[in-house]
C-alpha cells in the first residue's frame, strides 16, 4: 500500500480524479478482488507521466507488478526513474532472458509477444496483433473499440491546440485553418480548431467525405482551388497518414513561400522532399509530440482502463483454448457512460455520439 500511496500522491499534483474516472472506479473494483493478489503482471504500455494512473488499480489489487519499457515503445526516462525510486520493478521490453514468467502481459505493438504469459496477453494496438499468431495463449485486443476514437480523434485534436499554444499561437479566432485529410485524426483537429474560433477548410476526397455544414470542403483533385486557398490561409495542417501525400496535391514551393504556419499531425513527412523540415512546426514531427503529454490523460484513461480490464476477461476465458477476445459493446459503453456522467468530457462525448451515430 506504501507504493500505491506514493504513486497516488505524486499524480495528484497533476490530475484530478474526474480526469480518470474509469481508473478511479477500477481502483475500488480491483481492490476488492482478492484473487488478483495471487498474480504477476508485466505492464508494457508506453510509459509517460499519465501512465502512472493506469498502474493504480493493479497496485491496489496487490498484484506483483513489473513495468516494461523501451525497445521501440516510447517512454519517458524521468518516469522510469520515479518508478524505481518508489520500488516498482522496471525491465526492458522483449528481453528473452527473463527468468521470470508473468501471469499477464499488458502489451503494446506486440513488444513482448516472445515473453511467456501464463494466462494471457492484452494488446493495445491492432497492428501489433499479428505477432501473437503463434501464441498458445489467449489475447485480449484493447484496440477494437469506440474508446480508441476518443483517444485518436479528440485527444489528438486537443493535442493540436496545446501544441499550437506551445509555439505561442494562442488565438485561432477568425483564422483560416486548412486541413489536408479528414480521417480519424483530421476530424478531431477540425473539431478543436473550430471550437477555438477558426474558419476550417477541409481538403479531402469530396466524393467520399462530408464534413459538418460549418466547414468548407475542397476536393483533393482540385489543384487550382487548393493553391488559391493556401495563399490566404493562416494555418495549414497535414494529416493524411501518407508519406509525401501533399507533394502531388498542391504547389509545395508556394506553400513554403506563403505566410502560413505549417503543421504536420501525421507520423510521416507528408509534404515530400521539397519541404524543408524547419519550415514545419516541431521540425516536421507530429506537432503534439513536442509536449510532455502528447495526449492528455482524460482522453486516454478509458483506453488504459480497457487494457487493465483485459485481465478480468483473460481470467474468465482461462480455460478456453487459444483465442482472440475483443471488447464487447457493453464494456465500451459502460466506460464511456461513466466518463459522460462523472468525468469531464461531456461535450466531446456528445460530439462523438453524433459522429459515430451511437449512444453511450
Ligand atoms: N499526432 C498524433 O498524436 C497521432 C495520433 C494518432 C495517429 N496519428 C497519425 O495521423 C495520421 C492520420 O491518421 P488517421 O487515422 O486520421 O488516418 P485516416 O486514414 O483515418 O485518414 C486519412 C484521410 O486523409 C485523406 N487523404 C489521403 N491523401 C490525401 C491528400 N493527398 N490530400 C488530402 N487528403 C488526403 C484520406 O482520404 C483520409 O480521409 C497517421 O499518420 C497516424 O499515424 C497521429
Amino acid at each position: 500500500m506504501k507504493t500505491f500511496n506514493a504513486v497516488k500522491e505524486y499524480i495528484s499534483q497533476f490530475y484530478s480524479p474526474s480526469e480518470y474516472i474509469n481508473l478511479e472506479q477500477q481502483i475500488t473494483k480491483f481492490g476488492k478482488n482478492k484473487e488478483l493478489s495471487f498474480y504477476s503482471v508485466l505492464d508494457a504500455t508506453p510509459v509517460f507521466r499519465n501512465t502512472l494512473v493506469k498502474y493504480l488499480p493493479l497496485l491496489k489489487a496487490k498484484m506483483d507488478l513489473t513495468i516494461g519499457y523501451g525497445n521501440g515503445i516510447p517512454y519517458d526516462e524521468k518516469v522510469i526513474e520515479f518508478l524505481n525510486s518508489v520500488g516498482i520493478k522496471t525491465v526492458l521490453n522483449g528481453e528473452r532472458i527473463y527468468r521470470k514468467k508473468f501471469d499477464f502481459i499488458l502489451d503494446c505493438a506486440g513488444a513482448n509477444a516472445n515473453v511467456f504469459a501464463n494466462i494471457g496477453y492484452v494488446e493495445l494496438t491492432r497492428s501489433g496483433l499479428y505477432k501473437y499468431n503463434k501464441s498458445s495463449n489467449n489475447v485480449f485486443l484493447a484496440d477494437e473499440s469506440i474508446i480508441k476514437r476518443l483517444e485518436t480523434s479528440l485527444g489528438t485534436g486537443d493535442g493540436f491546440l496545446r501544441g499550437m499554444q506551445h509555439f505561442g499561437y494562442n488565438d485561432l479566432r477568425g483564422k483560416k485553418v486548412v486541413i489536408f485529410g479528414f480521417g480519424k485524426v483530421g476530424q478531431g483537429v477540425a473539431y478543436y480548431a473550430e471550437k477555438a474560433g477558426a474558419e476550417v477548410i477541409i481538403i479531402d476526397d469530396a466524393q467520399k467525405i462530408t464534413p459538418p455544414d460549418s466547414m468548407k470542403i475542397i476536393d483533393l483533385r482540385n489543384r487550382q482551388q487548393i493553391d488559391d486557398i493556401i495563399e490566404i490561409s493562416d494555418v495549414v495542417v497535414s494529416v493524411t497518414g501518407i508519406a509525401g501525400a501533399l507533394a502531388n496535391t498542391l504547389d509545395i514551393a508556394k506553400l513554403v513561400a506563403s505566410s502560413a504556419i505549417i503543421v504536420n499531425m501525421g507520423i510521416h513527412n507528408e509534404f515530400g522532399s521539397a519541404m524543408p523540415n524547419e519550415r514545419v512546426l516541431n521540425n516536421n514531427a507530429p506537432l503534439n509530440f513536442v509536449l510532455d503529454e502528447p495526449t492528455h490523460l482524460k482522453y486516454i484513461a478509458p483506453t488504459m482502463a480497457l487494457s487493465n480490464y483485459g485481465i478480468l476477461e483473460l481470467l474468465n476465458h482461462q480455460h478456453d483454448t487459444a483465442k482472440l477476445i475483443t471488447p464487447g459493446d457493453k464494456i465500451n459503453r459502460e466506460l464511456l457512460r461513466a466518463v459522460k456522467e462523472k468525468g469531464c468530457l461531456q461535450e466531446e462525448l456528445e460530439f462523438l455520439e453524433k459522429e459515430l451515430k451511437v449512444t453511450f
